[in-house]
């Protein structure tokens, strides 16, 4: 199931994702990014990349978001606002695409934004086609 994205439930996950941006531990990027994730009971929850003097150790936004969804007992992702800073859309990873899949559908909308607002709009089965997931393993 997909949420239905009205104006105030993207405001909210832009000012989750906001929040969090500006809580980023980002000292070796200096690219934070925050992101925030819809549960199926509408609430949102937020994360923001946490980097590690050891680089491959640094976590992205999109999966300190998940891990909190889940620690608050959230089930499902419905949709996504990832913002980060830049010319280029901050698009998730490939990672965390698959990360996102574990628990959103292929219908579940992806939002990329900035500070200003939301700049492209995806689908997760458009950023990551023909995936791997739990139904697999069923
Ligand atoms: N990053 C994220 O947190 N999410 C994305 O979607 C793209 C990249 C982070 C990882 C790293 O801390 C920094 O941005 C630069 O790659």
């Amino acid at each position: 199931m997909t949420a239905a994205l009205n104006p105030q439930l993207i405001e909210r996950l832009l000012a989750a994702a906001r929040d969090a941006q500006a809580r980023a531990h980002a000292p070796y990027s200096h690219f934070p990014v925050g992101a925030a994730v819809l549960d199926e009971s509408g609430r949102i929850h937020a994360g923001c990349n946490v980097e590690n003097a050891a680089y491959p150790l640094g976590l992205c936004a999109e999966a300190l978001a998940i891990a909190t969804m889940v620690r608050e007992g959230g089930k499902s992702v419905r949709a996504v606002l990832v913002l980060g800073d830049g010319e280029k859309l901050v698009t998730p990873c490939g990672g965390c695409r698959q990360r996102l899949r574990e628990f959103a559908a292929d219908a579940a909308p992806v939002l990329i934004a900035d500070k200003k607002g939301v700049r492209a709009q995806f689908t997760l089965g458009a950023l990551l086609p023909e995936s791997f997931g739990p139904e697999n393993l069923a």
